[in-house]
């Protein structure tokens, strides 16, 4: 199908170029990103599939202005990111990236409320933190500090800190991995919904093969090397997927 590994007609909302990162460490080289080409377009739900080790992260990282290639570009509409100066990086991370990880990364001395706060302060248009509380059905914990909360709360709090920025695209980072299998998939409900609801363009990388039924574009990884993309025709809602 023409247009299969673009992401579909329109501009694209983020594009790779033959990415390389490559980390050394004394002697050793670790080629963690090798030629990836990739185009995302928005309001995709894309998943990126790969074994421990395979250079989700690294990809990841260098999608949201983490970290640099050592090869390659990048660009984020028409701005090449690759050229992007320390403050555009910054504010590329602050105004038009949402965060989410795997262990939530809360900060443990701020309530759920005051965790949502810390984001919204620093961007441009954000919603009202109890507003994004209330989206992820946790208005009423809003006082709660994380220790207080169970890992499925504490993961829809992050949820809230990212989508608060109400930012064009969303990173996960295996946001279900240290969630039970039904909590899992509340998480990507919200997901999902986000994207019905407000167009966000989401990546959501992971080791479970299962999450992959949802996206609508799979990309596979093994060894830093984008080795097949799949096309959903019809991804299935998240309460069907089993693992
Ligand atoms: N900062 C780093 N320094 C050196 N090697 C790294 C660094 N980050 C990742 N790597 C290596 O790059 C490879 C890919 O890692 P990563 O992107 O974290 O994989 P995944 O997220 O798929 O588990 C691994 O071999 C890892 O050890
Ligand atoms: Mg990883």
């Amino acid at each position: 199908m023409p247009g299969e590994s673009e992401g579909g007609p329109g501009r694209p909302l983020l594009r790779l170029e033959a990415v390389d990162k490559t980390f050394t460490m004394g002697e050793v080289e670790v080629r963690a990103a090798r030629r990836v080409s990739l185009n995302i377009r928005p309001g995709e739900f894309l998943v990126m599939v790969g074994p421990s080790g395979s250079g989700k992260t690294t990809i990841l990282n260098l999608v949201g202005g983490l970290d640099a290639p050592t090869g390659g570009r990048l660009f984020f509409r028409d701005r090449e990111m690759t050229a992007w100066t320390q403050p555009e990086l910054t504010r590329y991370r602050r105004d038009s990236v949402g965060f989410i990880f795997q262990f939530y990364n809360l900060v443990p001395n701020l309530t759920a409320q005051e965790n949502v706060m810390v984001a919204t302060e620093l961007s441009g248009h954000p919603m009202e933190p109890l507003e994004a509380l209330a989206k992820v059905d946790l208005a009423d914990r809003a006082d709660h500090f994380p220790a207080q909360l169970s890992g499925g709360e504490q993961q829809r709090v992050s949820v809230a800190r990212a989508i608060a920025k109400n930012p064009e695209l969303l990173l996960c980072d295996e946001p279900t991995g240290a969630l039970d299998f039904e909590t899992g998939k509340r998480v990507l409900r919200l997901l999902v919904d986000l994207r019905d609801d407000l167009g966000s363009t989401i990546v959501v990388i992971t080791h479970n093969t299962a999450i992959a039924g949802v996206a609508d574009r799979v990309i596979h990884l093994r060894s830093g090397e984008v080795t097949e993309v799949e096309r959903n025709e019809r991804p299935i809602p998240p309460e069907e997927v089993v693992w």
